[in-house]
C-alpha cells in the first residue's frame, strides 16, 4: 500500500478529515494498553525512548525543578524533544506526544527567554489586546524548544495575598480574570467566528495547547492556604471562581487542568459533580481534563498509599490525562487492572482517549510532530522584549507621589546630580522575576539576560550624573553624603507554590529598615518588588516621597525608568486591595468591613492626583 492509499484507507492520518471522524477512527484502532498509555503524562527525568513507544505514551512534562541537560539551551531541549517524539511516531500507531511545560510569563525556563510580568502585574495593566500579544510571543518561544502543550494560563481568582500563587492570579476580582483570558487567544490562536463553546482550538505550529488551571476554587481556600480547603455555597464559586472558565472555554481552550484544593471539604481531583457534571456537561467542555502534579497521590493518607484507589477515584471523577509523572508503570498497571475488572467503564476510557487525540488533532501534531528550529531566533528577540517592557510600564501602580498636595515628587529629573540606588531588589533579575523562572522556585542575581532597576537607571541617567549603587546602606555610610534623590528597591524573594503561603506579608530583608534609613535622609522613590499586597504602616509611607507597585515585572527594567522618568504615563491600577493589616485579611471589594489602605483599582497618574479606576 503507497503512503497515498495508506492515508486514505486510515481516516486519521488524513489530515482533511474531519476531527471527529480522526479521531473515532483512531480509537477504534487501539488496544487498551495504548489508550491507558495516552492518558499517561510522564516526566522527563524518567522517560526513555523504549517506553514512550511501546507504551504509546500520550505527553511528557518538564517538571519545575528538571533540566534535561545541566544549562540547556532552548536549541538542546528541542534536541531532546524531537528525539522522544521520534519514539512516539514510530510507535505502531505513530500517535504523537504532546509535551508540556509551565511557561506562565515567557518560555521561563530558558536561559536567554524573555520574562514578561507575572500575572498580577498583567492584572494590574487591565488590557485584554496586550495579554493577547503576550500569548502570542510565548507561544512562539515555547514551540521553538519543541513544547506543544503550556500549562497556563492560571486563571485563579486570588481572594486572600496570604495565598503562595497569589501573583500567578490576575486578580481578586473575577472580572479582571475573565478579560484577561484573552492571553488564551494569543496562546492558541483566534477562533474563527462561530466556534462552538469548549470545542478546542489550536490555530497552528505558531501556537501551542494551552490550559486553564486550577479547576475550580483554587485562589479561594481558607487563610489562602495553598492546595486547602474553599468552602462556599454553589453560587458563590459558580461566580467567582467558576465565571473565568466560561471565557475560557468559549476562547477554545484546549485543556483544563483541576485543582489541588478542595470544596467544601472535597477534593477536586475527586470530584465528579464539579469535574464531569458542570465543566463536561453543564459548561460543554470539550477538551481534556489533566490532573496536577502527583496530584492523584494526594487522594490518599499516607500521600501515594493505595495507589489504585486513587487512579479509580480520580479517573472515575473524570481526569483524562494524569500527570503522573514518575512512577508511570505502577498508574498503568492500575488503571488497566480497573478497566479490566469493570471498576471503569471502558466508554470511561474512550470518552478520555478521544478528547486527548480530539486536541492532538486539533493542534495539528498529527502534522506537525517536531520542533520548528527556524523559530529559535524569536527567544528573547527584541520584539517580545519590546512587549514585555510595554507591560512593564502599564503595570506599574503609582500608590504616593509626593509629601505635599500639589507638589509630586515624580516625574525624576534624569540630569540630576548625584543619586543613590540601593535596597536588595535593586540589582537582582532573579528577584526582579519571581518564581517559575529558570527553576521552580526561582532564584537570585543573573539568572538569565535582562534590565534590572539598577542598569535601567545607569542607562537612562544623564552622563553628568553620579550614580551610586549601595545594596545595604548604612546610616554612617548616608551622613554627609548629598543626593538628589534615592530610588530603594525592596520586596519579595522568589517563591512557588506553598513555599509562598504567608501569613505575616510583611516587607522580607529588612525592607522596612531600609526604607526608613533612606528616606529619613534623603527624598526617596520606593519601587515594591512583590508578588502581593504587603504591610505599609502608615509612618513608613509617611517617611516615603513617591512609592510604586512593580509586582513580578520580569526582564525588562527599563519598563519601570520610561515610567518614573515621565516618558510614559501610569496606567496601572490594583488588581488586588491593598490591605492595611493581616488581621483584617481577607478583604475584598464589596465586603462590608472593606476599609484599606489603598482600595481596588487604585492607581494614581501624573494627571490627576486622584484615585482613578477603570
Ligand atoms: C504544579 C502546579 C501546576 C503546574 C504543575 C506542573 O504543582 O500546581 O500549576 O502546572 O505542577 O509543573
Amino acid at each position: 500500500m503507497n503512503q497515498v492509499e495508506e492515508t486514505m484507507s486510515y481516516v486519521y492520518k488524513n489530515p482533511n478529515a474531519p476531527i471527529e471522524d480522526r479521531t473515532k477512527d483512531l480509537v477504534s484502532r487501539m488496544t487498551l494498553q495504548e489508550k491507558v498509555g495516552q492518558m499517561t503524562q510522564i516526566e522527563l527525568c524518567v522517560a526513555t525512548l523504549d517506553d514512550v513507544r511501546n507504551l504509546s505514551i500520550g505527553s511528557m512534562v518538564s517538571g519545575g525543578g528538571k533540566e534535561p541537560l545541566e544549562k540547556a539551551m532552548a536549541s538542546d531541549w528541542a534536541e531532546t524533544i524531537d528525539r522522544f517524539q521520534q519514539a512516539a511516531v514510530d510507535s505502531r500507531l505513530g500517535i504523537p506526544l504532546a509535551y508540556g511545560i509551565d511557561a506562565v510569563h515567557g518560555n521561563n525556563r530558558f536561559y536567554g527567554a524573555t520574562i514578561f510580568p507575572h500575572n498580577i502585574g498583567l492584572g494590574a495593566t487591565g488590557d485584554a489586546d496586550l495579554a493577547q500579544r503576550i500569548g502570542a510571543a510565548v507561544a512562539l518561544e515555547v514551540r521553538a524548544s519543541g513544547i506543544h502543550f503550556n500549562f497556563a494560563p492560571c486563571v485563579a481568582v486570588c481572594r486572600d495575598p496570604r495565598w503562595g500563587r497569589c501573583y500567578e492570579s490576575f486578580s481578586e476580582d473575577t472580572n479582571i480574570v475573565r478579560k484577561m483570558t484573552s492571553i488564551i487567544t494569543g496562546l492558541q490562536g483566534q477562533p474563527p467566528v462561530g466556534h462552538s463553546q469548549g470545542y478546542p482550538f489550536v490555530a497552528g505550529r505558531y501556537n501551542v495547547i494551552a490550559c486553564a488551571k486550577h479547576f475550580v476554587g483554587d485562589g479561594g481556600t481558607e487563610k489562602g492556604i495553598n492546595e486547602g480547603n474553599t468552602i462556599s455555597s454553589y453560587d458563590e464559586l459558580e461566580s467567582i471562581h467558576m465565571a473565568p472558565y466560561l471565557d475560557c472555554l468559549y476562547k477554545g481552550v484546549s485543556t483544563v487542568m483541576a485543582s489541588y484544593s478542595s470544596w467544601n471539604g472535597c477534593k477536586l481531583h475527586a470530584h465528579h459533580f464539579l469535574l464531569t457534571e458542570i465543566l463536561k456537561g453543564k459548561l460543554g467542555f470539550k477538551g481534556f481534563l489533566i490532573s496536577d502534579w502527583k496530584a492523584l497521590d494526594r487522594l490518599s493518607e499516607p500521600r501515594g498509599s493505595n495507589y489504585r484507589r486513587c487512579v479509580y477515584t480520580a479517573i472515575n471523577a473524570g481526569i483524562d490525562m494524569v500527570m503522573v509523572p514518575y512512577r508511570y508503570k505502577q498508574f498503568i498497571e492500575d488503571l488497566i487492572s480497573l478497566v479490566e475488572s469493570g471498576e471503569i467503564q471502558m466508554t470511561r476510557i474512550d470518552d478520555a482517549v478521544e478528547r486527548i487525540l480530539r486536541v492532538k488533532f486539533v493542534a495539528g501534531l498529527f502534522e506537525y510532530p517536531f520542533s520548528d528550529r527556524s523559530l529559535l531566533d524569536t527567544i528573547g528577540c527584541k520584539l517580545h522584549r519590546e512587549l514585555a517592557r510595554e507591560a512593564v510600564r502599564k503595570s506599574l501602580v503609582l500608590l504616593k507621589n509626593g509629601k505635599n498636595p500639589g507638589k509630586p515628587f515624580l516625574p525624576l529629573e534624569k540630569n540630576a546630580e548625584r543619586v543613590l540606588i540601593a535596597g536588595t531588589h535593586a540589582n537582582n533579575l532573579g528577584y526582579q522575576c519571581g518564581g517559575w523562572t529558570r527553576y521552580w522556585q526561582g532564584s537570585s542575581g543573573r539568572i538569565t539576560t535582562g534590565t534590572t532597576i539598577l542598569d535601567a537607571f545607569r542607562e537612562v541617567m544623564g552622563e553628568k550624573t553620579e550614580v551610586i549603587y549601595e545594596k545595604y546602606p548604612s546610616p554612617n555610610t548616608l551622613s554627609g553624603q548629598n543626593f538628589s534623590f534615592a530610588i530603594v528597591g525592596v520586596g519579595e524573594e522568589p517563591y512557588a507554590e506553598s513555599a509562598g503561603d504567608n501569613s505575616e506579608l510583611v516587607i522580607p530583608l529588612n525592607g522596612s529598615e531600609l526604607i526608613s534609613t533612606i528616606a529619613d535622609r534623603i527624598p526617596t522613590l520606593v519601587i515594591l518588588i512583590s508578588g502581593r499586597p504587603l504591610v505599609i504602616e502608615p509612618l513608613l509611607l509617611e517617611k516615603m516621597d513617591a512609592l510604586v507597585a512593580a509586582w513580578l515585572p520580569g526582564t525588562e527594567g527599563r519598563g519601570i525608568t520610561d515610567v518614573v522618568f515621565g516618558d510614559y504615563e501610569f496606567e496601572g491600577r490594583l488588581p488586588m486591595t491593598w490591605f492595611r493589616t493581616t488581621e483584617e485579611l481577607p478583604i475584598n471589594k464589596g465586603d462590608n468591613s472593606c476599609d484599606p489602605l489603598f482600595p481596588l483599582g487604585f492607581g494614581l497618574t501624573y494627571k490627576k492626583e486622584n484615585l482613578q479606576s477603570k
